[in-house]
């Protein structure tokens, strides 16, 4: 049933490709990956992923209606859909990049990130099962599974980021899957994905784990053994703020059941946002190399900045989650996250003094944007609530872009006067 609308001459790139000798063969690259995988064959010989914008796809006769039912439910797939909400081809084509990207055998689109996220939960999980999360989860993705879940009586435990006794004494009889993100949104922690993997392999669980802020450049998490990775692709992987687009990429096993519970929910995204994030993945290889250069540059002046408290970035000793970014990733990405030393009014005059990033949420786009956490995204907490949680209200989130860091550092430097 999976890729049932991916046309057999798919010239997804195999495995492995050939340098110039024709002899020693070596595995495509990421970059190159990014460029050129999933792009399917098409009748205009477009180097652009033809925009099928349509709601249903049309068949000849009643034969080739038949020949089409039967080999989507029992034999191999004839590369085409019945009906958009099943399948589109430009669709397909971003899906088999993903793939691609993060290793994977396949990799199904969503409409935003929340959307691949809970879609991906309510497919697996049933009344009476349990998970388990790890804290400082992305907001809305540890309400869902705390809050909404319950309702339909999925019941959920958090744990302590790599608290190894913690995750083990959560786990119950019913419990299936584990769940985590990283680094997080917005303290940059790092799961010990090794710990994690190990945990959830002695007891027989999935394990599912949001990269958006990774991306596969930083961290495959796959390769580490992980069930399944999720991405907002809205963030990083499409990466110019034009889109809402979520990805869940594993398995074929462990997809194909999701693909058929999208089609009964109708949780899929559309063709032209589709086409957008290919053009963005194209991308990605050199803006995450940006991202990362950056963002280090920022975590450095901040961390020797007078007026600056503590900052959150892994690559500095500082952060708890230092050694484990030493031994198992790539790199940290574009999110610095920092307190001021200044109470909530202070931390707004340097936000309001800031000339280049824009104020807004979100991140891991071409434009730099600030936000402080306390006043947008945590907003109607109490005090207590949001301190808990480890949003202060002297804490940013600098969602570091591609411009030039010495201006990046300037702006911050006068904005850090206002403290
Ligand atoms: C880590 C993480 N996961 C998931 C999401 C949700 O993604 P979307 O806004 O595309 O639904 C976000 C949004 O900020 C996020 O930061």
């Amino acid at each position: 049933m999976a890729n049932n609308h991916l046309p057999s001459d798919t010239l997804t790139l195999s495995e492995e490709i050939f340098v110039a000798d024709l002899s020693a063969p070596r595995k495509a690259g990421d970059s190159t990956q990014a460029v050129h995988s999933g792009r399917l064959e098409n009748p205009y010989h477009s180097i652009t992923e033809p925009l099928v914008s349509t709601a249903t796809f049309t068949f000849e006769n009643t034969q080739a209606v038949n020949e089409y039912m039967r080999s989507k439910l029992w034999g191999e797939p004839l590369g085409r859909s019945e009906y958009g909400r099943y399948g589109n081809p430009t669709i397909t084509a971003a899906e088999a990049r993903l793939a691609a990207l993060e290793g994977a055998e396949e990799a199904v689109l969503f409409a935003s990130g929340m959307q691949a996220i809970s879609t991906l939960l309510l497919s697996l999980l049933s009344a009476g099962d349990h998970l388990v999360i790890t804290e400082n989860l992305y907001r809305k993705t540890r309400q869902f599974c705390t809050s909404t879940l319950q309702r339909y009586g999925i019941a959920c435990t958090v744990v302590p980021m790599n608290d190894e006794n913690a995750l083990r004494q959560a786990i119950q009889p019913n419990t299936r899957l584990l769940f985590s993100e990283s680094p997080t949104n917005p303290h940059n922690r790092l799961l010990d994905i090794e710990q994690f993997v190990t945990i959830a392999y002695e007891h027989h669980l999935l394990t599912v784990v949001d990269s958006t802020f990774a991306t596969p450049f930083n961290l495959r998490p796959l390769e580490w053994g992980v069930d399944l990775v999720i991405h907002s692709a809205t963030k990083y992987l499409s990466g110019h703020n034009d889109l809402l687009a979520g990805v869940v990429a594993g398995r074929h096993e462990l997809l194909a059941g999701l693909r058929e519970f999208q089609g009964i929910v109708g949780a899929i995204s559309d063709a032209y946002v589709a086409s957008l994030l290919i053009r963005g993945l194209k991308t990605l290889g050199l803006r995450i190399q940006r991202h990362n250069e950056n963002a280090q540059r920022i975590a450095e002046f901040l961390a020797a900045h007078p007026a600056v408290e503590r900052v959150w970035y892994p690559s500095l000793p500082s952060h708890p989650d230092y050694a484990i970014g030493l031994r198992q990733y790539k790199g940290f990405g574009g999110v610095v996250s920092f307190t001021v030393k200044g109470d909530g009014a202070s931390t707004a005059r340097v936000l309001d003094a800031l000339q280049i990033p824009l104020l807004a949420v979100s991140l891991g786009g071409t434009e730099s944007l600030v936000s402080q956490p306390a006043v947008i995204s945590y907003y109607e907490l109490s005090r207590q609530e949001r301190r808990a949680l480890g949003i202060d209200d002297n804490l940013i989130r600098y969602s570091v872009g591609i411009e030039d860091a010495a201006d990046l550092i300037a702006d911050l430097e006068q904005a850090l006067q206002k403290v």
